[in-house]
């Protein structure tokens, strides 16, 4: 398959997750088309024109939306992030009851006018709403993957870069598992440039120790919860990663980007979604085999599995 011609992203949910994923997506060019719908008729009205006023400055994309769910009607990708978001303090698991339902009934909807979209889920806990929304829909789980660790991996990137002194892009080393607090970085993999981590010489003529590489990994993990204790939500970051995985699927790119796909046989991980290096297409997500994982991190992967199982137990009726 090749680029989707006049592509159309809808973004579900028009809270400060959902308006940013909008706003990324058009200033990026990610598709030809992007629409926003909320239940919130007025909220949604006013921020779809607070978008328009500015598409003198963001190139051939459009956007549209409202209230009314055919406004999702045709779309090649939909990205959800409706739901209630964390307080501060507050976990993504604590959230699941309360988003689940709102996903459940969305979902029939979405699939009504969205036959052949894609889904990519932001609302968290993404990744145990993944794995109930690919059940109930019984979508291929390359269709419905939850963004995952997309941002945590830039978040990690963005701090190992600042102290490698190095572009973050050049920075390869992934977080992976739950997007939440067990997730893990691959430090087994992790290069600088072609330099194994702990070997790349840092601007101050030291290493990254285990100690250091272990507290860059908690600060990581908790980044959203400063955020949110700072300004009350997240928004920029997950904007631009959402846009991100929209543009890897609309452009048919073949890019490996960690998102959150039902894992079947995954070293051992059967049934629960999480990120895992995946390549992503017009076709959608599909984890990468052959990554490779240290025992220690299997150990952190299926540590991760069993948290998110339990919490999705919980939630099937
Ligand atoms: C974050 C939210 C999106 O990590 O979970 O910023």
């Amino acid at each position: 398959m090749s680029v989707i011609e006049n592509s159309k992203l809808t973004v579900v949910g028009a809270g400060s997750v959902g308006a940013s994923v909008a706003y990324a997506a058009l200033i990026r060019g990610s598709a030809r088309h992007v629409a926003l719908y909320d239940i919130a008729a007025e909220k949604v009205e006013a921020e779809v024109l607070d978008l328009a006023h500015g598409t003198q400055f963001t190139g051939s994309s459009d956007i549209t939306g409202g209230s009314d769910v055919s406004v999702a009607a045709g779309s090649h990708v939909v990205v959800i992030t409706a739901g209630a978001k964390q307080n501060p303090g507050q976990t993504r698991t604590e959230l699941a009851a309360t988003n689940a339902a709102i996903i459940r009934d969305m979902m029939p909807k979405l699939l009504d006018v969205a036959p052949h979209a894609i889904y990519v889920i932001v609302t968290n806990p993404c990744d145990v709403l993944t794995v109930l929304a690919q059940e109930a829909t019984g979508l291929p789980s390359r269709r419905i993957f939850a963004s995952g660790t997309v941002l945590d991996t830039s978040r990690l990137r963005w701090k190992l870069a600042q102290r490698a002194g190095v572009a973050t892009s050049s920075v390869h080393a992934w977080i992976v598992g739950e997007h939440g607090d067990t997730e893990f970085p691959l430090w087994s993999t992790a290069t600088i440039g072609s330099v194994p981590i702990t070997e790349f010489d840092l601007p101050d003529g030291t290493r990254f120790d285990r100690e250091q590489l272990d507290a860059i990994a908690v600060d990581v993990r908790d980044a959203a919860y400063k955020v949110i204790k700072g300004k009350g939500a997240t928004n920029y970051a997950i904007g631009l990663s959402s846009a991100r995985i929209v543009e890897a699927i609309l452009r048919d790119e073949h890019a490996i980007l960690p998102v959150s796909t039902v894992l079947q046989g995954f070293h051992g991980v059967d049934g629960m979604a999480l990120s895992v290096p995946s390549i992503v297409s017009a076709r959608g997500a599909v984890p990468l085999p052959g990554t490779p994982f240290s025992d220690a991190e299997l150990t952190l992967l299926r540590r991760s599995a069993d948290a998110l199982t339990t919490v999705a137990g919980s939630l099937r009726d």
